[in-house]
């Protein structure tokens, strides 16, 4: 079995980049299916996703636009709630077709404070695609449409994933020992 080190820890492989290219591929197929003779704007969530939405975006073959953003929380003046907000966002979202492209859903928190800001601009729908989601780590609700695998509550890296900045540079996916 293939292992990795990244920074102090091993990392050992636990899906392939073959396994993920088809996986990939169904996903496309589907949104292709789903968004015929519609025009969606993907919403890739930087950093994780970005191998993600190209492998992705590359097998679209319905009109669609891509937009890759940041998204930035911190405590507001007057509440004390989290404000969640994004960099890089260009498009007028009002009436779009959104299809949010995320790396992993862990405990949602982040799509869950994130949504609000895009419902305020009424696009014409939501949905969401994730490469991964821990559904035992997830304890904010969170609208998934689209997943690549759903995987236990163990931290992986590869395929855009990080552990501290490194180990995104993979084709497939890795498991902490
Ligand atoms: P959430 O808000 O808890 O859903 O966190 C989602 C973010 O946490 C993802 O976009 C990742 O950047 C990061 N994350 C969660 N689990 C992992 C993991 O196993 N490996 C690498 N990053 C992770």
């Amino acid at each position: 079995m293939a292992t990795i080190r990244v920074h102090d820890r091993v990392f050992t492989e636990y899906l392939s980049a073959a396994v993920i290219q088809e996986r990939v591929t169904a996903l496309a197929t589907q949104i292709n299916e789903d968004y015929a003779g519609k025009k969606p704007l993907f919403l890739a969530i930087l950093n994780g996703s970005f191998m993600f939405a190209a492998d992705l975006f590359k097998q679209i073959r319905v009109e669609a636009e891509i937009s890759f953003i940041k998204i930035a929380s911190y405590q507001g003046m007057r509440s004390t709630g989290q404000v969640v907000t994004s960099i890089g966002m260009e498009q007028d979202l009002h009436e779009r077709e959104l299809i949010i492209v995320e790396d992993i859903v862990d405990t949602g928190k982040t799509l869950h404070h994130f949504l609000p800001s895009l419902q305020q601009q009424q696009p014409a729908s939501i949905r969401i695609a994730t490469f991964l989601h821990k559904p035992e780590a997830t304890t904010f609700e969170v609208p998934l449409d689209y997943v690549g695998f759903s995987i236990p509550n163990k931290f992986v890296v590869g395929y855009g994933l990080d552990y501290d900045g490194m180990g995104r540079n993979y084709g497939a996916l890795y498991q902490l020992v």
